[in-house]
């Protein structure tokens, strides 16, 4: 089957994942779904959790591609005839889109099985959006016998017009941890401060501290951001409180400065707690998002491919994306390369962003993905050229 077979029933998988959204973790009816076609078309495929591992071809020269299934608690006002049947719950960040791209590419793959120089492993990885997330959960079952030696992904950009898709080598999207904290004081009558040690001033001090800490602790040409997004302590005017509860995100794109990043936080909170009389407590159990790195000679792979798919006008040079995306989770073990697919309707200058209510994504950008995919997985089976 080529692109154009395979685009119809491309448009059908979508539609049908789009009216039927799950949530993370919750991907069963998707993955029956998945599993349904798979089996029509005679590939191979195993569960695991809620996702599946699909497999077309044989040998130890391997490549993955995957997808992701979850869907988001928004409610869909896109007023589409294919729109959410499920009140709250929408595919608002394109995964529908991803998890047709992938199993379009599957029967492409399948009905060119025979000229396939290895095996193609296609991952439906559940839980993209909410940590520890999908993709720690695949990471083992994919990297079993054979392991793949390049694995691609790709994810709906709103901001890029069908027609075009967008790369970045090396660095490409942003590591993204919570930073989850206590600082602990000592409570007393707010007549009388000295009788206590006050949380609210510490914790004051360190929200404007870890400014200072992105401004004068960083190399300013390597991007970091740092946001406190919750502050719970107190309860009434006159009672200084024991505790302050607080939250927020640290975002950079450098692996090393993250690692830098939340030492120099603990060091100096600690410090400055210190200073006030209080203690500071981090949640260390939190697993968050490495930098997603693109390995450059794949990236580059991509960009040709994509290249003599839609011309190399039409492969846009990406700047960084302060984003997260699990798949940074298998670049850590498996070379590979990421992009982003252009969805934007040709006739429209902006649409919804990911994530919002109205995103609608054009349809049109199912072939590019399908097309992109199986390309990158032939040619680099056939030697990566
Ligand atoms: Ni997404």
């Amino acid at each position: 089957m080529n692109v154009e077979e395979v685009y119809p029933l491309a448009v059908e998988f979508r539609r049908h994942f789009h009216e039927y959204p799950e949530f993370a973790m919750q991907e069963t009816e998707t993955q029956r779904y998945i599993q349904g076609v798979l089996e029509r078309y005679g590939i191979a495929n195993t569960t695991v959790g809620t996702g599946i591992i699909a497999t077309v071809g044989e040998g130890r020269r391997c490549v993955a591609i995957r997808a992701d299934m979850d869907a988001l608690k928004v409610r869909e006002e896109t007023g589409l005839p294919f729109a959410s049947k499920r009140e709250g719950m929408m595919h608002a960040c394109g995964h529908d889109m991803h998890m047709a791209m992938a199993l379009g590419a599957a029967l492409m793959l399948k009905s060119r099985e025979k000229e396939l120089m290895g095996t193609v492993k296609i991952l439906f990885q559940p839980s993209e959006e909410r940590r520890p997330g999908g993709a720690r959960l695949l990471l083992p079952e994919v990297l079993k016998d054979p392991a793949p030696q390049a694995i691609f992904g790709q994810h709906v950009f709103p901001e890029l017009p069908v027609g075009t898709v967008g790369i970045r080598s090396g660095a490409f999207f942003a590591s993204s941890d919570n930073i989850i904290f206590t600082v602990e004081g000592k409570g007393t009558h707010a007549a009388m401060p000295h009788k206590g040690s006050d949380p609210i001033l510490a914790t004051a001090c360190l929200v404007q501290f870890y400014q200072t800490l992105v401004s004068k602790f960083r190399n300013p040409l390597t991007p970091a951001v740092i946001s406190i997004t919750s502050i719970h302590g107190g309860t009434c005017n006159n009672v200084i409180p024991d505790k302050v509860e607080v939250l927020g995100t640290v975002r950079t794109h450098d692996n090393a400065l993250r690692r830098r990043i939340f030492e120099l936080i603990d060091e100096k909170s600690e410090a400055i707690c210190a200073l006030y009389g209080c203690t500071f407590h981090r949640d260390k159990t939190w697993n968050g998002l490495p930098v997603l790195v693109n390995d450059p000679e794949l990236a580059r792979f991509v960009e040709k491919n994509a290249a003599r798919l839609l011309g190399s006008g039409n492969v846009v040079p990406m700047d960084y994306l302060t984003l997260g995306e699990d798949f940074a989770i298998y670049l850590e073990k498996i070379p590979g390369a990421f992009w982003v697919l252009g969805v934007r309707p040709l006739e429209m200058e902006t649409m919804a962003p990911l994530h919002n209510p109205h995103m609608s994504p054009s349809e049109e950008a199912l072939r590019i993905g399908m097309a992109l995919m199986v390309e990158n997985c032939v040619r680099f089976l056939a030697g990566g050229e």
